[in-house]
């Protein structure tokens, strides 16, 4: 059912400094950073063949991260998204193994239709679907 780690979510307290340290320790080539208002986020990718790291920091009251990173002042991994080819069967089949699905599918930061899986289910980590 999944088809490749998609991206890994890391939320940061600084965008910025994440940013200059990706380009720095580890020679990254990061796009400019962009603020997704209706996520709540700015974020900045990294890419590699076939994945990404998505740098995420919180933007505006209400976003969905600032919890995470109360709980996480350094902030830490915060997802795993992995690519499906149909997103209404990978959600049906979570559901009967017994994973919980975090409201219905919506637009992710890339525009395709993307999930949620409640880490308490699968292993401790939260779990993004992102039909590709
Ligand atoms: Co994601």
């Amino acid at each position: 059912m999944i088809e490749q780690l998609n991206h890994v979510a890391i939320v940061v307290p600084d965008l910025d400094v994440a940013v200059a340290r990706y380009a720095g320790v580890l020679g990254a080539t990061v796009e400019p950073a962009r603020t997704l208002e209706r996520h709540g986020v700015r974020a900045a990718f990294v890419r590699m063949p076939g994945t990404a790291i998505e740098l995420l920091e919180p933007w505006g009251e209400d976003s969905p991260v600032a919890d995470f990173l109360r709980r996480h002042p350094q902030g830490g991994l915060h997802h795993l998204c992995y690519g499906v080819a149909d997103l209404d069967a990978a959600i049906a089949r979570a559901e009967a193994e017994g994973a919980r699905v975090l409201g219905a599918p919506r637009r992710g930061a890339h525009g395709a239709r993307v999930v949620f899986l409640h880490p308490r289910n699968t292993l401790g980590h939260l779990i993004e679907l992102e039909e590709i």
